[in-house]
């Protein structure tokens, strides 16, 4: 049941939350910047010790494959080009935020581990065939949709508790538990955490609207649609492959309207996940979460 104060010091603790490293900040507004280049974004970067690290050690990785070895953030940045680099910086930058355990019952390394799945998959339906013009964009929109949980663990720990307690007896998706014991969901706690970091529009939409049914959805672009779409489907295929745990003990099988806009059917899906599960494990240790 809805419940006001709760609410009220679920919004204080939003109002109230830590500013994001300096690096995912000022790379934010690098990316935003049509005069901006590589060299000073590489700069950047170079300048925080601890995600720079993480940065060289993920895209020399399985995860990414190259041919050969990136000894630098400025190789980096010229091999795999600015946008891809600035949305690893700003997911490394979320990921740092919220370092350290809440809950009991949500284990951190299992979720991120969904999201990094989620992200991975999201870019992948993105590529295949051109689904989405900027599928960097979408990585990210996929690794962060479900902030909001997160959010709610780390900084509304108490509140969030009942939550953890009532989705090992109620057979619902997590965001239908949460409206019940707290009256709100991660959807719009997300969303007002990603407006407070002043994250990019396609990823504040897609964590508003991830479990929402296309035909609530209202005056979106196309690529705005296309990413919830996307990131919708990854949602479903990383909780039915069981790849790293959101919390949530059921997921909804999307519209198939959903499928169609996305130009892509279940099976193909399957396939996308056999390919690229090996890699998400491997992507999460070289960030430092596993
Ligand atoms: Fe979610
Ligand atoms: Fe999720």
């Amino acid at each position: 049941m809805a419940d006001k104060e709760q609410i009220k010091k679920i919004i204080q603790a939003v109002q109230s939350l830590p500013t994001l490293p300096t690096v995912a900040v000022k790379v934010q507004s690098l990316i935003k910047s049509p005069t901006a280049g590589a060299a000073e974004l590489a700069k950047v970067i170079e300048y925080d010790q601890s995600i720079s690290a993480k940065l060289l050690s993920l895209v020399n990785s399985a995860y990414y494959g190259l041919s050969r070895k990136i000894n630098n953030i400025k190789e980096a940045v010229a091999y795999l080009g600015t946008n891809t680099v600035s949305q690893l910086v700003l997911a490394l930058g979320v990921i740092k935020t919220f370092e350290g355990e809440g809950n009991r019952g949500f284990n951190r390394a299992q979720f991120w581990i969904h999201d990094i799945a989620v992200a991975t998959l999201s870019r992948e339906i993105a590529k295949s065939e051109k689904r989405h013009k900027h599928p960097d964009d979408i990585f990210t929109a996929g690794l962060l949709h479900d902030i909001g949980k997160v959010a709610l663990d780390h900084y509304c720990t108490e509140i969030f508790k009942p939550v953890l307690e009532a989705v090992e007896k109620e057979q619902l998706p997590f965001y239908k538990i949460e409206q019940k014991v707290i009256g709100l969901d991660h959807t719009r706690v997300g969303e007002w955490v990603a407006r407070s970091w002043e994250l990019p529009l396609l990823t504040i939409v897609t964590i508003r609207h991830h479990h929402e049914k296309p035909s609530a959805r209202k005056g979106f672009s196309l690529s705005q649609d296309n990413a919830v779409d996307i990131v919708s489907i990854a949602d479903w295929i990383a909780i039915k492959n069981k790849i790293g745990f959101s919390g949530s003990p059921v997921v909804e099988d999307p519209d198939d309207e959903i499928f169609q806009r996305a130009g892509i059917t279940r099976e193909k899906s399957q396939e996308i996940v056999r390919r690229v599960k090996p890699e998400i494990l491997k992507a999460a240790q070289s960030m430092g979460i596993v």
